[in-house]
């Protein structure tokens, strides 16, 4: 173990205790403890999000919204309570800036529709950067087709930073929107959001941002950020697949059209006209994911009960350590190394295929991801077919690091 990174911070943290509060993790697998380094793929989830699941359809299973019954009051003040979470959470203005969504790639597509049918006429351009997970590079891509538009991208270094000496060239006025992502999921580059938000805004170029890596790893403030969209997804810090948030400033959100019609968006429906309801229901067509939401909500308060500046600063203590104990193994090449980085490490082992080291680790109960990530242009960039990706959170060890470490070179071994 690196002398200057012990466990100390785990010890102030409790990891013990945080382990204990997620089930999953005294899974064994092949007969192993479980190594669960994919967070950045889908966190695991506390207790304290599977009860809310449990609770709400045991006790208050019914439709938001809509009723005047106890048990629809009961869950639409539920849900509505999710809400308000997330507007502390990342520190909106108004809790109807905040519209739910699927995850992520949901809120991406609802901006780049409604923003784009909008707004984006032909010989328009987006901006996104090279580094951009495929669920903020192809909705642009459908919209620009269809309005006769086109993409422009922030180019990346070798070390997998963003080459922003190029930023100002791009943002001619042509260009309707600058879309980046937070931290990369593949090279694990945190950005440099607020500067980017910044000088888009100098030109008066609104900028949405892919928030869906940082949300779990670093205190989020869209009003500090001044960002105009910032899309993030529940199950990626701790709460249930299929739920997520976008947040939009009112002013935008007013300015833009419905993304789908149906039931909750509008206000009075007849075949002659039709008037959409107010923020953020105008976005939210149809029955939500409702326990989700409520869960989702739960999984903030899990979050805030540790403090997202604790788990900030304990886990760039093990990703630290992790970046020095994988650096011990001599055929091991990191794809990515960023000055500024967090949650996700790739890497490549000598001339092995990424699938085949990570087929070695998951014999060993050691889950980590290979392949693409969902960022193809990032290996492009690189030229490389994939990579094995670990990623942490906040219930890992760096006793779990040095089994990973043990295991790489157990590949080595084997595939030597
Ligand atoms: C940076 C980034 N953006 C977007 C997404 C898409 O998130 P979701 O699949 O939850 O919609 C992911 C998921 O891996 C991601 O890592």
């Amino acid at each position: 173990m690196p002398a200057n990174l012990s466990l100390e911070t785990s010890i102030q943290l409790d990891i013990q205790k945080i382990r204990a509060d997620f089930p999953i993790l005294q899974t064994q697998v092949y007969g192993k403890p479980l190594v669960y380094l994919d967070n950045a793929a889908t966190t695991q989830k506390p207790k304290l999000v599977l009860d809310a699941i449990q609770d709400y359809y045991t006790q208050y299973n019914s439709n938001v919204h809509r009723g005047v019954h106890f048990l629809s009051q009961k869950a639409t003040a539920a849900y509505e309570d999710a809400r308000k979470k997330v507007t502390a959470f990342i520190n909106a203005k108004h809790a109807h800036e905040v519209i739910f969504t699927r995850g992520t790639t949901d809120g991406i597509n609802l901006v780049a529709s409604s923003f784009g049918r909008k707004f984006l006429e032909k010989g328009d351009s987006i901006v996104i950067s090279a580094i951009e997970h495929h669920s903020n590079i192809v909705p642009w891509q459908m919209i620009c087709e269809e309005r006769g538009a086109s993409i422009k991208v922030i180019p990346v270094n070798e070390k997998g930073e963003l080459v922003l000496d190029t930023l100002d060239e791009l943002l001619d006025d042509k260009v309707k929107l600058v879309a980046v992502t937070y931290i990369s999921n593949t090279l694990g580059t945190i950005n440099p959001v607020k500067e980017i938000v910044a000088r888009a805004h100098q030109q008066n170029i609104p900028v949405l941002v892919d928030a869906a890596q940082a949300a779990p790893h670093l205190p989020l403030d869209v009003q500090d950020l001044d960002v105009d969209f910032m899309a993030f997804s529940a199950h990626k810090m701790y709460g249930p697949t299929g739920f997520g948030a976008l947040y939009g400033k009112e002013e935008w959100l007013n300015q833009i059209p419905p993304y789908q019609g149906g039931g909750d968006m509008i206000k009075s429906v007849s075949f002659k006209k039709t008037t959409y309801n107010e923020l953020p229901l105008k976005f939210e067509a149809g029955t939500p994911s409702i326990a989700e939401g409520i869960a989702f909500g739960a999984a903030i308060d899990y979050i805030n009960s540790i403090g997202l500046p604790n788990i900030q600063e304990a886990e760039s203590q093990l990703y630290a350590y992790a970046v020095d104990a994988l650096s011990t193994i001599e055929e091991l090449r990191f794809i990515g190394e960023a000055h500024n980085r967090a949650a996700s490490i790739s890497f490549l082992v000598g001339d092995a295929h990424p699938f085949d080291i990570g087929e070695i680790l998951d014999k060993q109960g050691i889950a980590v991801r290979t392949g693409h990530h969902c960022t193809e242009p990032i290996m492009q960039y690189f030229n490389i077919p994939g990579t094995v990706r670990a990623s942490i959170a906040i219930y890992n060890t760096t006793e779990e690091i040095d089994k990973l470490v043990t295991g790489i070179k157990k590949a080595v071994t084997l595939l030597s």
